[in-house]
């Protein structure tokens, strides 16, 4: 004795397998009865009737259904189900009949269908009627005869109720899934935007969308690097770019000034001089170049950061004037008598603040005589002590400079050689005129 399967809703169909799984609690009747009409299983012979009738398995059999199952009678069987099924009552040939019509006017009509007007039966649409059973969450289903409770898409039935179902579960998304009633929805992390298929995460080239770098912008694999020009360097905020003041980074930068500016810094030099190889500054040589202002009778004397014009005839009475830098005491004149023979015109520029003792000129005699000896001494221009004389031998001596001097200064120093011959009691001197330039600077 099965229940009738194939009459069920599909939602009922897992039941009815149930059931056969159950199936030891069907009674077995291998007893043949001779006395009456034979009714197939599920029915017994109503002599009264005189028709086969249902038996009413659930009254009929002790603990028809085991457990929380609970029993229901059905034409030719029964069915168990857990107690909070729902049972829908009016399907063809299962539960009990529908409610019987007045008396008067008998439904002449299967279940789920019902006489019209010309007399023939239409289909009773139970969903539209409320004649269903269906629950909240289900969507009804109006059938020929029945109807049918569903799901709607996006759930699905656990129990009598039907569920969401968690689609995210399902790594449906490639990087964030929101669950939605009935549905889902895929979310990208910031830098990424939703694919065409909604589902995949492409990078979004932030660079093309206006990414705010004020400078240089680089996309990268969900987000973006701003970068500045050289000479600038990246604000905190990591989008605005800020000069970089190379000069207060270091002293060293340029010999003389360092000047900032937009994206860079240059190297300026004192008037006097010019930049050379972008941060030293070199003395421009006026006189080398023509730049001077020297007149026909002057001689142009360059020196650190500028220059002198000197007479070209520098010779005072009573000397007098034997080449361009010698001048003569003549010693037929009686004023010289006293006088250094001769007094050479020379000049040199030094830096400022040279370390010291340094050495910074050397005299050396012109003339020797044999069993002569020479003397040198600073006659001069040596107040302050800053120079001294280091004799090297009797020929020449090296003009030393004690301390360290700072420009723009100017000494004018008498180097006197006297050269003595003892034999001959000889006694002759003769000057150097050497003009030092300090220039003002270091370079
Ligand atoms: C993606 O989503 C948009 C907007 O919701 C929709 O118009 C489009 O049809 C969807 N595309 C696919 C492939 O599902
Ligand atoms: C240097 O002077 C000495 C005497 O002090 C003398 O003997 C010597 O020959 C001189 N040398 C020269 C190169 O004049």
């Amino acid at each position: 004795m099965l229940p009738c399967a194939s009459c069920l809703p599909g939602s009922l169909l897992l039941w009815a397998l149930l059931l056969l799984l159950l199936g030891s609690a069907s009674p077995q009747d291998s007893e043949e009865p001779d006395s009456y009409t034979e009714c197939t299983d599920g029915y017994e012979w109503d002599p009264d009737s005189q028709h086969c009738r249902d038996v009413n398995e659930c009254l009929t059999i002790p603990e028809a259904c085991k457990g929380e199952m609970k029993c229901i009678n059905h034409y030719g069987g029964y069915l168990c189900l857990p107690r909070s099924a729902a049972v829908i009552n009016d399907l063809h040939g299962e539960g009990p009949p529908p409610p019987v019509p007045p008396a008067q006017h008998p439904n002449p009509c299967p279940p789920g269908y019902e006489p019209n007007d010309q007399e023939s039966c239409v289909d009773v649409d139970e969903c539209a009627q409320a004649l269903h059973d269906c629950r909240p969450s289900q969507d009804c289903h109006n059938l020929p005869g029945s109807y049918q409770c569903t799901c709607p898409d996006g759930y699905r039935k656990i129990g009598p109720e039907c569920v969401d179902i968690d689609e995210c579960r399902y790594r449906y998304c490639q990087h964030r899934c929101v669950n939605l009633p009935g549905s889902f929805r895929c979310q990208c992390e910031p830098g990424f935007q939703l694919g065409p298929n909604n589902r995949s995460c492409v990078d979004v080239n932030e660079c093309d969308m206006g990414a705010p770098c004020e400078q240089r912008c680089f996309n990268s694999y969900g987000t973006f690097l701003c970068r500045c020009h050289q000479g600038y360097e990246l604000h905190r905020d990591g989008f605005s770019c800020s000069d970089i003041d190379e000069c207060s980074y270091s002293s060293y930068l340029c010999q003389y000034r360092c000047v900032n500016e937009p994206g860079r810094f240059s190297c300026h030099c004192p008037q006097g001089y010019q930049l050379l190889a972008t941060r030293l500054c070199q003395d421009i040589d006026e006189c080398e170049s023509g730049a001077h202002q020297c007149s026909e009778a002057q001689t142009c004397v360059n020196f650190h950061g500028g220059y002198r014009c000197v007479d070209t005839n520098r010779c005072v009475e009573p000397y007098i004037q034997v080449s361009e830098n010698r001048c003569l005491c003549p010693a037929s004149n009686p004023l010289c008598r006293e006088q250094p023979s001769s007094i050479v015109h020379r000049y040199m520029t030094i830096t400022s603040e040279r370390s010291v003792p340094a050495d910074v000129f050397q005299i050396q005699a012109t003339s020797v005589y044999p069993g002569a000896y020479n003397a040198f001494q600073i006659r001069a221009g040596n107040s302050q002590g800053d120079f001294y004389i280091r004799q090297i031998n009797n020929v020449s001596a090296m003009l030393v400079l004690a301390r360290p001097v700072t420009g723009p200064r100017e000494y004018v120093l008498d180097l006197e050689m006297v050269t003595m011959n003892s034999l001959m009691s000889y006694r002759a001197s003769s000057v150097l005129r050497l003009t030092v330039f300090v220039g003002a600077y270091t370079f």
